[in-house]
């Protein structure tokens, strides 16, 4: 009998890991709780699961956005948008005949691990619950779909959303706005909506690093991968010396300072927002200390008076339909081995739960491999997982900053490096 396979979740990850299972002759089922394949890129009016807005482009170049099995149209851009990205993960599923083995629509409500060795899968459709039992579980379900909200002093009396839920930035039009964050979606509403809004601030808690699109007329990922051979730290102290050949300081911009080499937080990749400073559109403070009303008081002891702040402070990682005590990768460490393989289930594996600095989708693909050849019997997991497990954890790509959010990173090139040669064992 093949064995029977779940696979939660038809974004980037779920897609390529039904893919592979399929190529190895396996049986799946992938239930996603949306309509389409395309996970965060499936952009919606509507707040559900995808997070991109109107206006999002991916933000390392097309050429190291690719799955190996599938190469992106010659026709897209360096850096294609988020309809591109949909068009592009739709015609994998197309292509390699994935459809008609996806459930949309389909909620997964709760997976249970019976007898050590089945999953007892129970689902919602058509608001119907229903169990269905599978020989493995693959969790595809995304990272950044579950907002972080900071918590403040005092409260707000104008609106206060997070990022997950801008989608087009209309609804800035002549208000004043408040930008909380430093990451990419901090970037690109304040650039965004300081187009139509009456006024943009930007409050940062602290300095990172502002990577542009392009380096020498190449995307910035394509110029980086270049210098790639080189020992880590002379590769950081040339990329900050080309950044600051670029850009200058952030002083500069009145932003401050990062507090470690570049790497040390995820990446922030924007073209525009030093520009948009500097033609008095956005205009930076440091850190919030309280809210009282329309107002907000900053740490340095200034204040400003907002319609409404957006929260733009990341994604809590969340797997609902596991028990807590089971499994909780919300804060803290993530003790899976090539963040995919639990320490002591082998029947389950998490495909997309890492954060490189680069795309995630190529990675989901080379782990999706791995996977679908243990499953078929062509590739054994090492017998010390949990040793490599903790050499994982205490060796990280970068040493970065302890923040929420640096808990899963990865060194794009390094990751995939790792993946691949497990797969030419
Ligand atoms: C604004 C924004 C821009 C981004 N830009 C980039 C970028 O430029 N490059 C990059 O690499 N990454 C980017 N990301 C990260 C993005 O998460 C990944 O690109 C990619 O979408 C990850 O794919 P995934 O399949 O792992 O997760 P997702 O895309 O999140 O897909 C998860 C799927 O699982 C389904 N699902 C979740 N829970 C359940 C459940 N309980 N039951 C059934 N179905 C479920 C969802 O409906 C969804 O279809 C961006 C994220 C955001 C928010
Ligand atoms: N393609 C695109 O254009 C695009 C657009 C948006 C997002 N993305 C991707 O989507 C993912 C999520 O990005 P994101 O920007 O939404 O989240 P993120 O990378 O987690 O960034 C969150 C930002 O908020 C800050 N922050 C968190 N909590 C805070 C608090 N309590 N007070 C003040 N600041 C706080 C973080 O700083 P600390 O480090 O100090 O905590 C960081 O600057 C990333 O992978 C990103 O690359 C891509």
């Amino acid at each position: 009998m093949p064995q029977k396979i779940c696979v939660i979740g038809a974004g980037p990850s779920g897609i390529t890991a039904a893919k592979n299972l399929l190529d190895e002759g396996l049986g799946v089922v992938v239930y996603d709780l949306g309509s389409e394949v395309g996970g965060n890129w499936v952009f919606n009016e509507k707040a559900g699961h995808s997070s991109v807005f109107e206006t999002t482009h991916i933000i390392s170049s097309k050429t190291l956005s690719e799955y190996a099995d599938f190469p992106m149209p010659s026709t897209y851009p360096d850096y294609p948008s988020h309809k591109h990205l949909a068009k592009y993960f739709q015609d994998y599923a197309a292509q390699f005949n994935l459809y008609k083995h996806i459930q949309f629509n389909t909620l997964v409500k709760n997976c249970e691990l019976i007898n050590d060795h089945q999953w007892k899968v129970t689902i919602e459709k058509n608001g119907k619950e229903e169990q269905h039992f599978f020989d493995a579980l693959v969790v595809s379900n995304g990272h950044h779909w579950l907002p972080r909200m900071p918590k403040y002093k005092g409260s707000f009396n104008g609106e206060f959303i997070h990022s997950h839920d801008v989608k087009r930035f209309s609804r800035f039009t002549n208000k004043r706005v408040l930008v909380i964050g430093g990451g990419n979606s901090a970037c690109d509403v304040a650039v965004e909506s300081s187009r139509v809004a009456q006024s943009v601030d930007m409050s940062w808690r602290r300095g990172y690093w502002i990577v542009p699109k392009f380096m020498m007329g190449k995307p910035a990922d394509v110029f980086s991968t270049k210098l790639h051979w080189l020992p880590r730290r002379i590769w950081q102290t040339i990329s900050a010396f080309s950044l600051y050949l670029r850009n200058g300081k952030n002083t500069a911009y009145g932003l401050p300072e990062p507090e470690g080499p570049l790497g040390s937080h995820h990446p922030t990749i924007n073209e525009d927002l030093f520009f948009t400073i500097r033609h008095g559109k956005i205009n930076p403070r440091t850190d919030i200390a309280e809210l009282n009303g329309n107002e907000v008081i900053f740490t340095d002891g200034t204040k400003g008076e907002y319609d409404i702040i957006v929260a733009c402070t990341g994604y809590i990682i969340s797997h609902p339909f596991f028990e807590k005590s089971f499994i909780d990768y919300s804060e803290g460490e993530v003790p899976l081995w090539l963040k995919m393989m639990h320490p002591e289930i082998n029947n389950l594996y998490f495909i997309g739960l890492f954060q490189p600095l680069g795309c995630i989708w190529p990675g989901s693909e080379l782990q999706s491999k791995i996977m679908a050849r243990e499953l078929a019997g062509k590739w054994k997991r090492p017998s010390n997982i949990k040793q490599l497990i903790k050499e994982e954890l205490t060796n990280p790509d970068f040493k970065q900053i302890n923040t929420p959010r640096h808990t899963i990173t990865v060194d794009f090139h390094r990751f995939k490096k790792r993946l691949l040669k497990q797969l030419s064992k």
